[in-house]
């Protein structure tokens, strides 16, 4: 009767839901090789989390679940460096005043849930006050709630009136960002401070942005001291940096500096590429949020001084995103959604083949490659040993890109999500 009911239920959902079997065989219509391109008929055994075996016919045994998926193409879940989970993505410009941290970090669950609906298996935080982001990744941790593998950086810091500082409200009210310091070790102090808390990796702001008040895209923030000592004091606690730089000073510095990542580099030049591949730094271009700042900002509530600063960067950052695939350069996925809804990342891929990329560059962008700038090495791929995330997708997405839009299948870590 159990069994009968449980089919019941598995036939209903289509695939199980139900978390209680450790062990599956997912068989699938075929697997994407994410590095070749190819397309294999296989089937995969995960057990506990992990890819034991990718073969052909693999045997049955009365303890294994198999979850038949014959229209679906399985490729490795994907990942996505630069995410701002935390809070109501609905709150632009003063509105965020009106949201607790508490409030904030409860939307961060529902925001982490869409991401991992999305396929999105791993996600880097890059950004957020009173450590939320070590909250939500605690209670994804422990399987509280669900949502995707998380790297978390705590406060971003940044120069006080900077980007990463909060310049919308007047001196009265005395208010600044979490991670504000000037100064080497004031800098040193933070970094420390975000270690003892539980961030992962150090984001700093080496230039203004679209998105704050009184921030100039082009200007350096932090000076080449400050940026080394950013990079020394969190390289030497095991912790990579990733800077947010749009205009070129600043990207340079920032590399010069040694860090691991620059989000955004916008304003990026051909000698400057050069520099960051020499170096293996990674470049983060978040080349689809311009469209809908500029497209939804208005109704959305985004303050004409982003809109305006938008305008000037949105389409340079699109043509130096192709620039930097023609130079080969070491780039990741990463696309800024918190300022676009939770879960519409993938909306990224179609401009980033549109901007020079193939279809296969672009997947193993959001795979291999940010798992290579997340030193994750048994995630990215599906493959025998490696972590058992896992989506599945209608089609070829070599044929068709935004076919990742729509994620059928989810396995996160072994557990079946969708
Ligand atoms: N968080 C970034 C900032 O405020 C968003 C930049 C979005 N624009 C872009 N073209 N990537 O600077």
């Amino acid at each position: 009767m159990r069994r009968a009911l449980l089919f019941i239920g598995l036939i209903t959902l289509g695939i199980s839901n139900l978390g209680v079997a450790n062990t599956f065989i997912i068989n699938p219509k075929q697997i994407l090789n994410i590095e070749t391109g190819e397309l294999i008929k296989s089937q995969v055994l995960v057990r506990d989390g992990k890819i034991i075996e990718i073969s052909r016919s693999i045997k049955s045994t009365n303890d294994i679940e198999i979850i038949n998926l014959p229209k679906l193409t399985l490729l490795p879940g994907l990942m996505d460096a630069h995410v701002h989970l935390i809070g109501n993505t609905d709150l632009k410009g003063y509105e965020g005043f009106s949201e607790s941290s508490y409030l904030a970090t409860l939307y961060g669950a529902k925001n982490a849930k869409n991401t991992l609906l999305a396929g999105f298996t791993t996600v880097r935080n890059v950004g957020a006050g009173n450590y939320s982001d070590v909250a939500l990744k605690q209670a994804i941790n422990q399987k509280a709630i669900i949502g995707p593998t998380l790297l978390v950086s705590g406060p971003a810091l940044g120069i006080t009136g900077g980007h990463c500082d909060s310049n919308t409200l007047p001196p009265d009210f005395e208010h600044r960002s979490d991670g504000v310091a000037d100064g080497p070790w004031d800098i040193r102090k933070k970094v420390r401070e975000n270690k003892k808390y539980g961030a992962d990796l150090i984001k700093f702001c080496a230039t203004g942005g679209v998105m704050s008040k009184n921030t100039n895209l082009r200007t350096k923030q932090y000076t080449q001291e400050e940026m080394e000592a950013i990079v020394d004091e969190a390289h030497s606690r095991g912790m990579k940096v990733a800077a947010h730089a749009h205009g070129l000073e600043g990207i340079r510095a920032a590399i010069m500096a040694g860090v691991d990542s620059v989000e955004h580099s916008s304003l990026i030049d051909e000698q400057t590429i050069e520099l960051a591949k020499s170096k293996g730094v990674y470049l983060a271009m978040d080349i689809y949020v311009s469209d809908f700042i500029l497209g939804e900002g208005v109704e959305q509530g985004i303050p004409e001084y982003s809109l305006n600063k938008e305008r000037q960067v949105g389409r340079l950052q699109r043509e130096n995103f192709k620039k930097a695939v023609d130079a080969n350069a070491n780039l990741v996925f990463g696309t800024d959604a918190g300022i676009f809804p939770h879960g519409k990342n993938a909306r990224q891929f179609k401009y980033m083949v549109e901007w020079g990329m193939t279809s296969l560059q672009a997947i193993q962008a959001s795979t291999i490659s940010t798992a290579k700038l997340f030193d994750m090495n048994d995630t990215g791929q599906i493959k025998e040993s490696y972590q058992a995330d896992i989506i599945g997708v209608e089609g070829n997405p070599l044929e068709d890109i935004t076919i990742l839009e729509n994620v059928k299948f989810v396995m996160s870590d072994g557990v079946v999500i969708k």
